[in-house]
């Protein structure tokens, strides 16, 4: 029988099961002592078959497509009209991580995903559209440094040029993917848009201070920021670290030190912008051997386009000038631009007022850091709600969301979908109004 849902508690059979659930995930991985799973790895296959498993037993239909995404469906009880899809909302998030990472980042929003369409279950709601609950295979980039491979095969927009990237490890993606005598274009032929999208919502940590800043449990995304990543090449020239001279050297380590810390200056300089080094290969990296190539990432962010594109070029003239000073070349890659990405008004409202359920007031942010539903939001409506972050720390193991804050998510989303499912928001093949 349904419940009526002004009276709709959480099970708290659910919310355990939640938090043992991220716990087991949290301790899958392929490093020891730490949480690392990159794209298309063994521990990521082993994250995957627990959530088939998991789902079969919410009685979900559970496929791995041919990137490494696991959905798990849903049908609803509506017959469908020949030749017209049925509606579909997806809800996930992603099950890679970065490198030493927190339990929370990703896995919160496919585990309450999960435990939202268990909760719909057991209040014997039945939503006239197909769910999907969604596992997303990368997002982070963390073994090609091009996030988002997941979410942009989910949704057909996964590009051929991208197979010839080459991970740290030396491996193409091409080779990754041409695994067991497959081969990577025909993985790519594989890929589609779902038919009958109406739209997804993701339920993410907040990764920044400010919901526990106003002492809240969860908020509302207004819109995810522009983010640019970029390799930087330096090249100079290997020499005796004994015998060349100081003014002699060509030393490409000292260049590229000197260009971090402008692009520290050049974020410290614009309100709201953010920038990071996180990585840095030296060649050939002995201690008597001056420096003679140097390979950096680079991550840049603002919530404004136009200000990250201006940046940006800034910054290539500053490097440019401060690597010639030095006798050193520089070659900029970009290997990834995203525009900042909007949060769907109606969809938002949906969460918003389930927000207003559990709290007094709701908190709305822009989201610093990237998300699939920024590669979801080329073909449908998105909103993402965000849980409290102890202390803002992210991308590192002290991640933490308490089960409080957690319930209070599963509430929303499950109120959200409930809403959805009654019509309180009009949906169509085409999105919701
Ligand atoms: C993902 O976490 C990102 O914003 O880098
Ligand atoms: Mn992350
Ligand atoms: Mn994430």
């Amino acid at each position: 029988m349904e419940v009526d849902r002004a009276s709709r508690p959480i099970d708290p059979g659910i919310l355990a099961r939640l938090q043992a659930r991220l716990d087991e995930l949290g301790g899958i991985s392929e490093e020891p002592g730490r949480l690392t799973r990159w794209f298309q790895s063994d521990a990521m296959r082993r994250v995957n078959q627990r959530m088939i498993e998991w789902g079969t037993a919410a009685g979900l239909v559970p496929t791995v497509d041919a990137i490494g995404n696991v959905r798990l469906r849903r049908d609803s009880a509506v017959v469908p009209t020949p030749g017209v899809p049925r509606p579909l909302l997806v809800l996930g998030s992603h099950l890679d991580t970065v490198r030493d990472a927190g339990r929370f980042d990703g896995p919160l929003g496919v585990l309450t995903a999960l435990a939202c369409v268990e909760q719909l279950q057991a209040w014997g709601k039945v939503p006239p559209f197909d769910v999907e609950v969604v596992g997303f295979a990368d997002e982070e980039g963390l073994r090609f440094q091009t996030a988002y491979l997941g979410s942009a095969f989910y949704i057909g927009q996964f590009q051929e040029a991208w197979l010839g990237l080459r991970g740290e490890e030396g491996v193409t993606l091409r080779e990754v993917l041409s695994h067991e005598g497959g081969v990577a274009e025909s993985v790519l032929a594989a890929q589609r848009t779902p038919d009958g999208l109406i739209g997804y919502l993701e339920v993410h940590i907040e990764q920044g201070p400010h919901l526990e800043s106003v002492d809240r449990a969860v908020g509302v995304v207004s819109a995810i920021a522009a983010q640019t990543r970029a390799r930087l090449l330096f090249t100079g020239r290997a020499d005796h670290a004994g015998t060349t001279s100081m003014e002699l050297r060509r030393d490409a380590l000292c260049a590229a030190a000197e260009c971090i810390l402008a692009v520290e200056a050049k974020a410290r300089s614009v309100d709201g912008m953010r920038a990071t080094v996180g990585q840095i290969a030296v060649e050939p990296s002995a201690s008597n051997v001056v420096p003679a190539t140097v390979t950096l990432s680079l991550d840049i962010r603002h919530a404004v386009d136009a200000v990250l594109a201006a940046a940006v070029e800034q910054l290539k003239l500053e490097t440019a000038r401060l690597a010639a000073v030095r006798g050193i070349g520089l070659r900029w890659e970009i290997l990834q631009e995203g525009t900042a990405v909007p949060m769907d008004e109606h969809l938002s409202a949906v969460l918003r007022s389930g927000v207003e359920r559990v709290q007094r007031d709701v908190p709305v942010l822009v989201s610093g850091a990237g998300h699939d539903a920024a590669v979801m939001a080329r073909v449908c409506p998105v909103a993402m709600l965000f849980v409290r972050c102890r202390g803002g720390v992210s991308h590192h193991p002290d991640e933490f969301a308490s089960p409080t804050d957690i319930a209070a998510g599963l509430s929303v989303l499950a109120d959200a979908v409930c809403r959805l499912a009654d019509g309180d928001v009009a949906v169509s093949g085409k999105g919701i109004r």
